[in-house]
């Protein structure tokens, strides 16, 4: 068997067609796959068999998976859930619960897990109930976005270390919305500013909501800077907009993309996704003492 590619972008992006991610796959199909991630960084699979054991059996091809920890209300699965049902009795949750504000990070621009010593390879996410309108999420391709930077900002990022947190992040939604037993579980990381796949030698910026400031700079001098990379980088000309369907699942390249969720009726409309994450093989830098690396992976 071999699968079809399709570009759905310029730059990025792509529909991979032929194939079921919930079926059984060989290892010759898993290779063009995992060989179309590495170029295409996003990779879009319409009309899939979808549910949680399938989706964990072909994210496991890529690695070992993220456990969502105290920092996810799923506690203690592969799985971070997003959706505005609670998860017992399926009943909307209102948008003033804790569990919604908290879910508002992910309107920021991001990578996955960029918070954690081991950041993530990729994420894969699943649509399971798709509302009727809105709710589309969208990526930004960093490795454009870093050919495209004047070649002084290019030369003052190399061996720049930025520090990550979701406290941080979560902090620039909303005060407070996370607890200290999710603070104690993520600490936060250091990371390069400047990511290099190993498959075929592409930079990408490596920054988003996490990254919190420049390590060796004054704060506030490190916070613009990260925050004026955050806004080149997803400019419209670097960016893809997936308007999700049933039976989509969607996976992303956390390495050499930024994404983020966008807005839809949270009160009229029902929404259910299924994200595994797949974690990275090492940390990007060297850590600080000061966070453990065991529970920075966790
Ligand atoms: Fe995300």
């Amino acid at each position: 068997m071999s699968i079809t590619i399709k570009p759905l972008h310029d730059l990025f992006c792509a529909e991979i067609g032929g194939v079921d991610t919930g079926e059984p796959m060989d290892d010759a199909t898993f290779a063009e796959i995992r060989a179309a991630f590495e170029e295409y960084s996003v990779l879009v699979f319409r009309n899939q068999t979808l549910d949680d054991a399938r989706q964990i059996a072909f994210s496991q091809r890529f690695g070992p998976l993220e456990i969502a920890g105290k920092a996810n209300p799923a506690t203690g699965t592969p799985f971070a859930r997003q959706s505005n049902l609670d998860i017992k009795t399926g009943a909307v949750i209102p948008p003033e619960d804790r569990r919604m504000i908290y879910q508002k990070g992910n309107y920021l621009w991001h990578s996955d897990s960029s918070f954690r010593g081991v950041p993530s390879l990729c994420s894969l996410l699943s649509a399971r109930i798709v509302p009727p309108e809105g709710g589309n999420t969208e990526f930004a391709c960093m490795r454009a976005a870093y050919d495209a930077l004047p070649e002084d900002i290019k030369q003052k990022l190399e061996g720049l270390i930025a520090e990550h947190s979701l406290v941080y992040s979560r902090d620039t939604v909303s005060v407070g919305s996370m607890t200290p037993e999710m603070i104690a579980e993520l600490p936060g990381a250091w990371q390069v500013m400047v990511r290099t796949n190993p498959v075929n030698g592409r930079k990408a910026i490596y920054a988003g909501a996490h990254a919190s400031h420049v390590i060796g700079w004054p704060q506030e001098e490190g916070r613009a800077f990260i925050k004026w990379l955050n806004e080149f980088s997803t400019q419209p000309q670097f960016c893809y907009s997936h308007a999700w369907r049933d039976g989509d699942m969607v996976m992303w390249d956390n390495r050499a993309t930024l994404h983020r969720a966008t807005a839809y009726d949270t009160i009229r409309h029902k929404r259910l996704m299924q994200r595994t994450t797949v974690g990275g093989d090492a940390p990007t830098v060297p850590q600080p003492e000061r966070y453990e690396l065991g529970s920075a992976a966790g």
